[in-house]
């Protein structure tokens, strides 16, 4: 939510809103902007919207690509030795992986530093990049793998409905001048 209300012009913000009211129907109601608040109090995005929400997906990933909950994942226990990047990983080494850092690679990513949802949905840059995809090791927010995130479809799925009622069911905005950064 931060970053959304963060973001210049507030672009994700208001285009994830407009789908979340399309999808929703409120458009071919044709009632105007404050029924439609009202309308929208009332209403909930569930489950059995969010396939039909590509753009809330991309919201998704990219809040998890720059604020992943879990930044260094769980420490792994390398068993024999291996090399990666070319890099030699000794038998018995502990590995922390920077999940937060790969988020912000400037060499793996166009404008790591920026909020752009739009680098994720189709035609953008990394839409082919998925969460839980056997390959795209540069988003890691539930980890890879054996010891991958077993809990990874409730957990996205609990933080989407989450987003996308607060999105959808109220009008945002912070004091002007005011800034959510620190
Ligand atoms: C947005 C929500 C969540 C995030 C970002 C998240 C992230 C992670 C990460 C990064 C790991 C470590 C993976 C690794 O080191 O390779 C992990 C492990 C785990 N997660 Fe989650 N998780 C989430 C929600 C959940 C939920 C809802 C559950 C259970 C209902 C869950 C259960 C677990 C368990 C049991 C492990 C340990 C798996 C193992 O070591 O084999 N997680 N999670």
């Amino acid at each position: 939510m931060a970053e959304l209300l963060n973001q210049q012009e507030r672009k994700a913000m208001k285009r994830l809103a407009e789908e979340l009211g399309a999808a929703m129907s409120m458009e071919a109601r044709g009632i105007d902007e404050e029924e439609q608040l009202q309308v929208r109090l009332q209403q909930q995005v569930d489950e059995g919207q969010l396939a039909r929400l590509p753009y809330l997906e991309a919201v998704m990933k990219e809040s998890l690509r720059l604020h992943p909950p879990a930044s260094t994942l769980l420490p792994h226990f390398c068993k024999e030795e291996t090399e990666v990047a070319g890099y030699r990983v000794p038998a018995k080494s502990m590995v922390v992986v920077n999940a937060w850092g790969m988020g912000r690679d400037e060499s793996v990513w166009e404008n790591a530093h920026l909020f752009q949802p739009e680098r994720f949905v189709a035609g953008g840059p990394d839409s082919h990049i998925m969460l839980g995809g056997p390959s795209n090791y540069q988003l890691l927010a539930f980890g890879r793998g054996w010891r991958g995130c077993p809990g990874r479809n409730l957990g996205l799925t609990m933080a989407s409905l989450v987003v996308a009622n607060l999105v959808h069911s109220f009008n945002w905005d912070i004091d002007h001048g005011a800034s959510t950064r620190r």
